[in-house]
C-alpha cells in the first residue's frame, strides 16, 4: 500500500535571497514524473529536512514545464532556520500538492485586486503569474503590496515587470522607509483609494499577517466588494496536510483539505475573522 506520508527527494537548484529573513528555493524533484509539478495556484507542499521536521509551504511559482518549482521560506524557527543554511545541490523531502486552488473559473474576464503583506506575496505569486500569462482573459489587475521596510519586498524585479502589463497597476507601501524610498508609507489599506476596479464585480485575493487580512477585509467590504468575491489564504497549524491528524480542523472543515483558500463568506461560517 502507498505510504501517503513518504516524501520524494528534491534537489535545491538555486537559492535566492529575498529579504533579510526570507529565501526562495528553486527545487527539482528527482522523480520527474511525480505529480508534485502539476500543482495549481493556491496549493501547498509539505517540505521536510531530516532531523529538523516537516512543515507546509505554499508553492511560490506557477506550474512550469522545466521540472522545477519554487517555495519562499521566512526564517522563524527550527526547520526554517535549518532550511536557510542549505545550499545548491542539497536535498530536501517534498510531498504534495495539497489543499484547494484559487477559484480559477470564477476569475475569468473579471477585474482582480491582489492584497499581500510581507511573505504573503508568496501564495499570491502563482496566481498573479497565471493571470499575466493569460492576460487577455482578465480585466483590470491591481496589486497592493505592503512590507515592513523596502528590504523586505519579495520578487523585486518581477514586481517591476508586473506593473508593465497593460491595464494593470502595482502599489507598494512600507512601514519603515529608508532614505531611498520615495513611495507610500503605512498599512496596505491606505492604498485602497488608488485602485480602479469595479467593487461590484471584482474579485479580491489576500494573504498576509492575520491582522492585515482582518482590517483589509473590513475596508474592502466598505468599498462594496461582495463577501463571496473576497478570498484569503489562511495559515493554521498543520501536521499531516492530508486530513488525517485533525490539527487544522475548524467547524467541520480541514484547512489542509478544504482550504487553505477560503472566501470571506466561508470564513464567517467557520467563525474565522482573519
Ligand atoms: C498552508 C500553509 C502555507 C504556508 N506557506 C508558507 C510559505 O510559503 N512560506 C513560509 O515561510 N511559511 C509558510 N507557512 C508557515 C510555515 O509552515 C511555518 O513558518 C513553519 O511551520 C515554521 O516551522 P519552524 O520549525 O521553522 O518554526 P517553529 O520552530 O515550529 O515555530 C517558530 C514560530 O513560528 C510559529 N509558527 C509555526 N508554524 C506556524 C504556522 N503554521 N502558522 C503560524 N505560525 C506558525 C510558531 O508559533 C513559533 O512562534 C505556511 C503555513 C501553512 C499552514
Ligand atoms: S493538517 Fe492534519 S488534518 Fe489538516
Amino acid at each position: 500500500m502507498k505510504n501517503e506520508y513518504l516524501p520524494i527527494k528534491a534537489v535545491i537548484e538555486k537559492v535566492i535571497v529575498e529579504s533579510p529573513d526570507a529565501k526562495t528555493f528553486i527545487l527539482r524533484p528527482i522523480d520527474k514524473t511525480n505529480h508534485m509539478l502539476k500543482h495549481k495556484p493556491g496549493q501547498f507542499v509539505m517540505l521536510s529536512l531530516a532531523g529538523y521536521g516537516e512543515a507546509p509551504f505554499t508553492y511560490a511559482s506557477s506550474p512550469i514545464k522545466d521540472g522545477v518549482f519554487q517555495i519562499s521560506v521566512r526564517r522563524v524557527g527550527i526547520l526554517t532556520h535549518a532550511l536557510h543554511q542549505l545550499k545548491e545541490k542539497d536535498i530536501v523531502g517534498v510531498r504534495g500538492p495539497y489543499g484547494n486552488t484559487f477559484p480559477l473559473a470564477k476569475i475569468k474576464n473579471k477585474d482582480i485586486l491582489f492584497i499581500a503583506g510581507g511573505c504573503g506575496m508568496a501564495p499570491l505569486r502563482p496566481l498573479i503569474q497565471y493571470v499575466f500569462k493569460n492576460r487577455k482573459d482578465y480585466g483590470r489587475i491591481e496589486i497592493i503590496y505592503g512590507c515592513r521596510s523596502p528590504k523586505d519586498i519579495f520578487y523585486k524585479e518581477e514586481i517591476k515587470s508586473w506593473a508593465n502589463n497593460p491595464n494593470s497597476s502595482v502599489h507598494l507601501t512600507v512601514d519603515e522607509p529608508d532614505q531611498a524610498w520615495g513611495g507610500t508609507c503605512g498599512v496596505v489599506c491606505i492604498l485602497l483609494p488608488k485602485i480602479k476596479v469595479n467593487p461590484k464585480t471584482s474579485l479580491v485575493f489576500l494573504c498576509g499577517p492575520g491582522v492585515m487580512i482582518k482590517f483589509a477585509i473590513k475596508d474592502i467590504l466598505k468599498l462594496g466588494f461582495k463577501e463571496n468575491n473576497i478570498y484569503a489564504s489562511l495559515e493554521r497549524y498543520m501536521k499531516c496536510g492530508i486530513g488525517k491528524c485533525g490539527h487544522c480542523y475548524i467547524k467541520g472543515k480541514y484547512v489542509c483539505l478544504d482550504g487553505p483558500n477560503f472566501s470571506y463568506a466561508q470564513m464567517k461560517e467557520l467563525g474565522i475573522d482573519s
